[in-house]
């Protein structure tokens, strides 16, 4: 789907947003808050953005761009090649981070630039917000803090906490995920962040707690090595190189298997674990089940091989 970049903002210090309409004016397709889009970025890489503006909107897609001077240049890309008037390939919404209907309630926790898809959720909300809701926002500073003037808005007061780390440390969250009660938890933000959050949720109903990532594929770690993987079903044997997840190896390969986020948040594609010890890199799985579950979008093996139930 081609768009036009129809407006660039600065909207802290190193986040800008981008505006994107169809290039004769109609109509997007609808999408729902927690949504993302996959672009093309103009170094060609192909990244996922949450859609920040109110889904009620049809004639605009916003997103917001993080510029990250250590990743592999898409982020700078969209910041210093992308310009107003230009056109930019996205894929349709999608969502793996859906807003449940009927919460009693929603607690929002946004670390960083994780703050873009739980703006769409409560921009989606307007003045009627559908149960109480409550927003985390923690950020570094507050020239880091994306749309800060709009979250600090008075109005708002009752709802939203924003806590800058430098000069006043680390915010504590316990108080706000203590009692677990039948409300919903959105998390999005740096993998710390979620994962203290999955720590201190642990006595919650895991179907309430809700995670977004964008590190697709669960990134590299400068220990990363090769394996092999071994689909029992098959017999098939494939090596799983340093920068490629086990779902994406399968692919290549004509296997097919389920997924959403390919993130490692939302459990699609859950698989068991036959044999072999899984490093584990994904938000879904709990202790008693890291033995014989894998989520194939993002972990990989702690030795040479692992054997899974596809
Ligand atoms: Fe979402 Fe793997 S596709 S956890």
């Amino acid at each position: 789907m081609p768009l036009r970049v129809s407006a660039i903002i600065d909207v802290a210090g190193s986040v800008r947003s981008f505006e994107l309409v169809q290039p004769d004016a109609s109509e997007l397709p609808p999408f729902t808050a927690g949504s993302h889009l996959k672009v093309q970025t103009p170094s060609g890489q192909l990244r996922k953005y949450s859609l920040c503006n109110d889904p009620a909107e049809r004639h605009r897609y916003v997103i917001a761009v993080k510029r990250d001077d250590a990743g592999q240049g898409g982020s700078i890309s969209m910041h210093t090649q992308l310009h107003e008037g230009d056109i930019l390939p996205t894929s349709v919404p999608e969502n793996a981070f859906p807003l449940v209907d009927n919460a009693r309630s929603y607690t929002f926790i946004a670390g960083g630039i994780g703050i873009t898809p739980v703006l769409s959720m409560i921009r989606s909300f307007g003045e009627l917000p559908p149960a109480p809701w409550k927003l985390y926002y923690l950020t570094r500073s507050p020239e880091s803090t994306a749309f800060l003037a709009e979250l600090k808005d008075p109005t708002l007061k009752r709802n939203v906490v924003i806590h800058h780390s430098e000069g006043n440390g680390e915010f504590d969250l316990w108080p706000a995920l203590e009692k677990p009660d039948s409300g919903h938890v959105y998390c999005c933000g740096p993998k710390g962040l979620m994962e203290s959050v999955r720590d201190m949720t642990g006595h919650w109903s895991r179907k309430n707690i809700h995670f977004e990532s964008f590190n697709e594929g669960g990134g590299v770690k400068p220990d990363d090595k090769p394996f092999t993987v071994k689909l029992a079903k098959s017999g098939h044997e494939f090596e799983v190189p340093v920068g490629k997840s086990i779902l994406a190896v399968i692919r290549e390969h004509g296997c097919n298997s389920a997924s959403s986020c390919e993130s490692g948040t939302c459990g699609t594609c859950r698989t068991t674990l036959l044999e072999g010890e899984a490093d584990h890199r994904d938000m879904v799985l709990y202790p008693e089940e890291m033995e014989t579950q894998i989520m194939i979008c993002v972990s990989r093996a702690k030795k040479e091989r692992l054997v899974i139930d596809l």
